[in-house]
């Protein structure tokens, strides 16, 4: 292939649509601080999601500080190793103490049974992720955090629209926190938002994002900025529109990875959910031992190929050297660090060909 062809690419509505929206911010001159595509996405995204108060933030990380901050915690907060790395940075910028605990070997999402056995008198939360955006045990967390009346909060920054039988998922939990980020399917560019229960919750979360003031001359909490512009929330409003239709040539693209690679002995594939709608955001295989290659010479041979792919989560976040000097005992995460020695992610996005799924097919079959 001469183009290179990347993990992930982001979806671009067409730009004559996109024309208007600036037209009209230039009009206005509002650029930032709220205004009226800030408060239609809101709008746009709690009609879309099924879920009632949405805060929108400039990044999925600056959402989740704020979604941490706003249960007062201290002490300790139960988490997974096996995330992006900003899951547990902003357990430490709310000056909180991550624990880490292994993940389920089938789902990759973080173990309820090794939550429970974490559990000590400075537990206060636990932040869960919706891997690849397939939804975690998320009755079992529900009924340890009333067992140890710990707040749940979900990173759900891959499971924008995901949904089970009894609708969105992110009304799990007391809180559940979304990226916008261009990579992710649905974005704003940069971009994020908290999904909470209450008016009351929004109206803190939106005070949090701005610095903390409360009125012109009051602030009361130690506030970041963190609030999303004018323009990527237009192009947020436009993506939606199209949203349906990407999510859709994603599935296709799925289905077709699946159909042609599930039967490779070698290779193992996470157990999805049962019931649930998926939004087919990233496509992971795990590499056996019994493949040609181990994971980072396939990763290699891809990339000779102009094939991007990415290891993803390599390495744990808690081998980073950041988390090494926080960590009390030495790790000992089975599931975990045998998911991140095995996991690759390849590329999936709505603008990939078929033709090139095809012969990305190809290149990992011809090595067998
Ligand atoms: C699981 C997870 N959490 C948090 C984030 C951070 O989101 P953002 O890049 O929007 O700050 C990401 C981003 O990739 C992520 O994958």
């Amino acid at each position: 292939m001469k183009e290179y062809i990347y993990v992930s690419k982001p979806a671009m509505p067409p730009l004559e649509e996109f024309l208007p929206y600036l037209e009209s911010i230039w009009e206005s001159q509002i650029l930032s601080n709220g205004g009226v595509f800030n408060d239609r996405l809101e709008k746009d995204l709690c009609s879309y999601l099924g879920v009632e108060h949405i805060s929108l933030f400039s990044s999925g990380t600056t959402a989740l500080i704020a979604a941490i901050n706003s249960f007062d915690l201290d002490g300790e907060v139960i988490t997974t190793p096996f995330s992006f790395v900003a899951t547990s940075h902003a357990i430490k910028w709310n000056n909180l103490d991550p624990v880490f605990v292994d993940i389920n070997k089938d789902t990759l999402n973080i173990s309820p049974e090794k939550i429970e056995q974490a559990i000590t008198d400075k537990t206060t939360a636990i932040l869960a992720v919706h891997c690849y955006g397939n939804p975690c045990d998320v009755e079992a967390i529900s009924h340890i955090a009333q067992k140890y009346k710990l707040k749940v909060i979900y990173d759900a920054a891959h499971a924008f629209g995901v949904e089970d039988l009894s609708g969105s998922v992110l009304k799990y939990g007391d809180a559940s926190v979304l990226s916008f980020h261009a990579t992710k399917v649905f974005s704003t560019i940069e971009g994020g938002a908290v999904v909470c229960k209450s008016l009351e919750e929004k109206q803190g979360l939106d005070r949090f994002k701005n610095f903390g003031f409360s009125s012109h001359s009051t602030v009361d909490v130690l506030g970041l900025n963190g609030k999303m512009s004018e323009v990527n929330a237009a192009f947020g409003i436009l993506q939606l529109k199209y949203l349906d239709e990407y999510i859709l040539k994603r599935k296709n693209i799925f289905d077709f990875y699946m159909k042609e690679l599930s039967s490779i002995e070698s290779l193992e594939f996470i157990q999805y959910k049962s019931g649930t709608n998926f939004n087919y955001s990233y496509f992971p295989i795990l590499i056996g031992e019994n493949f040609p290659l181990n994971c980072e010479d396939l990763l290699v041979y891809l990339q000779q190929r102009n094939v991007m792919c990415r290891r993803y989560f390599h390495p744990l976040i808690s081998d980073f050297d950041v988390y090494k000097t926080v960590l009390v005992s030495k790790p000992n995460f089975v599931n975990a660090q045998k998911a991140a020695e095995e996991i690759l992610c390849l590329p999936i996005y709505p603008d990939l060909t078929k033709n090139n799924v095809a012969r990305i097919v190809e290149m990992i079959r011809g090595l067998l």
